[in-house]
Parts: C-alpha cells; sequence; structure tokens
C-alpha cells in the first residue's frame, strides 16, 4: 500500500472508530491515537522523509487532507457531546409536574378544634393537663376512694400501684381548680384517655374527651344546661335540643346524663334505636368534696361539670357506625374528612 493510501486508510479508520465514541474520555483518547504527536497520523507523515520529491508532493496532500479531516471532525464530535450533556442535566419546566401528597388534620383533631372554637366563644379557657395520672387524681380526689365499687367503671392500664393512664379528663378539674382558686374559673379540659375495655363499635382502649368545669358563686344546673344547649345547637345543628336524665357519677351531685336530640329530630331511627334522643356527655354539680380538694369553700362557691367522648361528637355529626374506623389508620376512611 502507498503512503498516501495509508494515510487514507489512517482516516477512514479513524472516523469509523470515532462514530462509536460517546464520552469526553473516550474522544480524547481518540485525538492522542490519531492526532496527536505519537499518535498514527504522525506516524505516517514520518515518513514522507523516505519518499521522492515527486511522491512526497501528493502524500504531503493526501496528509493535509486527513489531518483536516479529522481535526473538523473532533470539533464536530465535542460539540455533540457537549449539547448532549447540557441536555441531560436542563431541568424542562414543561414537564407535568409531581404532586405532592397533601396531609390534613385528623377527624379527632378536627372535632377537638371545633369543640375548642365553640366553648372558646362561651368564654372558658382550654386547660391541658397530664395523660399519666396518680391514682389519687383520677380517682381519690374525685370522691373515689380506693375499693370504691365505682372504680368499676373505670379499670384502665397501671403504670405502678399508685400512677395510671387516665381513664378520663376529670383529674384535671382537680388541677384546673388548684390553679385557679380562690377566682372563678371556666375551663375545658381536652385530652387522650385510656382505659381497659373490650373494644367494640362503641368503646376504644384510647380514645379523647373534653371535660368542662365552671365555678363560681350562684352556678347551677341551669348553667349548665344553658351551656350545652349553646355548644349543641353550633356543633349539631340550631334545630337540636337537650334534656338531662339523672344518673350517678362520685364525683357530682346531682348527677345527670345529658342527651341531644338525634339527627332524625325525635321521628326515631337506627342511630338512636328509635328513642329519638342521643345520650353525649355526663354531667352534673361538682361535689362538695371535690369543691374542697380543689381548693374552694362549697358554702360560698358552686361549680357543674361535664365529661363527653370525643370521637363520639364526629361519630353523630358524620354518621360513622364504628369507633374502630377512627384508629384504623385506613386513608380511605381518613380522606373524606379532609
Ligand atoms: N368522667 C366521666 C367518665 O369518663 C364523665 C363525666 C361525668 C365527667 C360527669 C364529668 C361529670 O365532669 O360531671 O365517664
Amino acid at each position: 500500500m502507498s503512503l498516501p493510501e495509508q494515510i487514507l486508510a489512517i482516516q477512514n479508520g479513524a472516523l469509523d472508530h470515532l462514530s462509536t465514541v460517546d464520552t469526553t474520555q473516550e474522544l480524547e483518547d481518540w485525538r492522542v491515537q490519531y492526532l496527536s504527536r505519537k499518535g498514527e497520523l504522525a506516524a505516517a507523515i514520518s515518513r514522507l522523509a523516505d519518499l521522492t520529491p515527486e511522491e512526497r508532493r501528493s502524500a504531503g496532500q493526501a496528509a493535509n487532507h486527513a489531518k483536516a479531516a479529522l481535526h473538523d471532525a473532533l470539533s464536530a464530535k465535542s460539540a455533540d457531546l457537549k449539547a448532549v450533556a447540557q441536555r441531560d442535566s436542563a431541568l424542562d419546566v414543561t414537564l407535568p409536574g409531581i404532586a405532592p401528597v397533601v396531609g390534613g388534620l385528623h377527624l379527632t383533631r378536627q372535632t377537638l378544634y371545633e369543640i375548642t372554637r365553640i366553648f372558646m366563644g362561651m368564654g372558658f379557657k382550654v386547660f391541658e393537663t397530664n395523660e399519666v395520672e396518680s391514682d389519687e387524681y383520677n380517682f381519690g380526689l374525685l370522691n373515689l376512694p380506693p375499693d370504691h365499687p365505682a372504680r368499676d367503671m373505670w379499670d384502665t392500664m397501671y403504670v405502678s400501684d399508685d400512677v395510671v393512664l387516665r381513664t378520663h379528663t376529670s383529674p384535671g378539674q382537680i388541677r384546673a381548680m388548684r390553679h385557679f382558686n380562690p377566682e372563678p374559673l371556666r375551663v375545658i379540659l381536652p385530652g387522650k384517655c385510656h382505659r381497659y375495655e373490650a373494644v367494640d363499635a362503641s368503646h376504644e382502649s384510647m380514645f379523647y374527651q373534653v371535660e368542662g368545669l365552671a365555678v363560681g358563686e350562684g352556678i347551677t344546673l341551669a348553667s349548665l344546661k344553658g351551656v350545652f344547649e349553646a355548644f349543641t345547637q353550633q356543633m349539631f345543628g340550631a334545630d337540636r335540643r337537650v334534656r338531662f336524665r339523672g344518673s350517678y357519677f362520685p364525683f357530682t351531685e346531682p348527677s345527670v346524663e345529658i342527651d341531644i336530640t338525634c339527627n332524625c329530630l325525635g321521628a326515631g331511627c337506627a342511630v338512636c334505636k328509635g328513642t329519638g334522643w342521643l345520650e353525649v356527655s355526663g354531667g352534673g354539680m361538682v361535689h362538695p368534696t371535690v369543691l374542697r380538694n380543689g381548693g374552694y369553700d362549697p358554702d360560698i362557691v358552686s361549680g357543674f361539670a361535664f365529661g363527653m367522648g370525643v370521637e363520639r361528637n364526629a361519630m353523630l355529626r358524620h354518621g360513622i357506625d364504628d369507633i374502630r374506623h377512627v384508629y384504623a389508620n385506613d386513608l380511605r376512611f381518613l380522606k373524606q374528612f379532609t
């Protein structure tokens, strides 16, 4: 093969090779192999010296031609690689976005906020107290001494012999009274409670309550009725009514169960089991012993108290038939309320 033919073969081989190059490192290796001072083209050119002047002219032309062609191809390839790199790292603002997952407040929290908003509108402060309570606060100071049979209504998880997970928000009554006495007070005590329960459609072992407490001169059961009616009408609708039924709690005297008219407005349905009424809360006038334990003189002041379940409020408002849905963490259920 004559030298010009060899040069042409190097040129064609280099261009073929170049078409397989797709990184800048490969391109640099390619340049070194063909175009550097120790590259294949330079080696061919060094053999020009062995030729006759006649042959040298045509081989020299072929060499110049090959050199120019390879340099052109090198710059074109280098520009291509740069363009690809830029395209790959560029942000395409026309692509559709990825929607973030938006969370929402849990049904219980929404209901708590709504209850809180309504009572704050009536001048109640929010007073939060311990979720882990002493036996003394959870029971004793509420007029439930050890071995009192009524303790059976509130069996719970014991942390130690005299420390429990609170079974109700009522111990907060003592803490609030001890905080505010001798001033009059009007508070709600929202919070988490625990009981040793046989879990069913209306009982969970963990649930929320909102306790209400007002202490001052001249407070009567009628005050409780008025406050509860105002709450009920804002929470469930202006057409709802409230009734009291006589009941028993150790920390109130007299004690009542508070019912509100059902969604069926008294016609009778499956939710109210045909009675037209729904039980939503316990309540009553704070027992003199409990007032005394809170630091008040029952001869001067009186007070009302009530305690209601937050999930029960949510269930009645939204027509939920089983409390277990509320904490089963099934998004199909929870998303209905966000
Ligand atoms: N603590 C009671 C319970 O969990 C509810 C209750 C009843 C609270 C009467 C009160 C009340 O403040 O006066 O079953």
